[in-house]
């Protein structure tokens, strides 16, 4: 047996005023983007804001249902619209911004497994990384590849 430890890297940050920007851009975009939320369940609002390689940014909020597994996260909404309508364009960078009726959470809402496991498909597809940025209104959180949030990536259907 052999003990082995993983650590990750990533960069915090006060306020957004701290970054460069661009990625002060994609936070503004991701707050504003929270408007788009159909919430009315858990009144949970998250905004997301995906900066693909040419520039363009895709915005999404998450939208839920009565019936409520039929809802569906922010980060999947707009990873899956910027799939449907820019399919050959590479994602760089998915901001997040979760709101708790109506107030940003100090601490950043973490994404759930399912969206981690479709940022790391989207990683997959385009060949390069996709950096996560994690919004709070007390911390922002920055993440260089989609592994420094879902390590042990199930990507392959080959047993190695
Ligand atoms: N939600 C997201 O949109 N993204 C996350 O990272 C966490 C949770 C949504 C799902 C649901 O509409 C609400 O927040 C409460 O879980």
């Amino acid at each position: 047996m052999t003990k082995k430890k993983l650590t990750i890297d990533y960069e915090e940050f006060s306020s957004a005023e701290q970054m460069s920007a661009e990625d002060r851009m994609l936070v503004a975009r991701a707050l504003e983007a929270q408007k788009g939320s159909y919430s009315p369940y858990s009144q949970f609002q998250v905004g997301a804001a995906l900066l693909l390689a040419d520039g363009t940014v895709v915005t999404g909020a998450n939208q839920e249902n009565v019936a409520y597994p039929s809802g569906l996260c922010a980060e999947r909404t707009v990873l899956f619209a910027a799939g449907a309508q820019y399919p050959d364009i590479a994602p760089d960078t998915l901001a997040i911004a979760g709101s708790d009726h109506g107030v940003l959470c100090e601490s950043p809402a973490s994404p759930c497994g399912a969206c981690r496991q479709v940022m790391a498909e989207t990683q997959k597809r385009f060949g390069r990384p996709l950096k996560i940025i994690l919004v709070g209104s007390k911390r922002i959180r920055k993440f260089q590849k989609v592994e420094d949030i879902l390590p042990f990536i199930f990507d392959s259907l080959k047993m190695e």
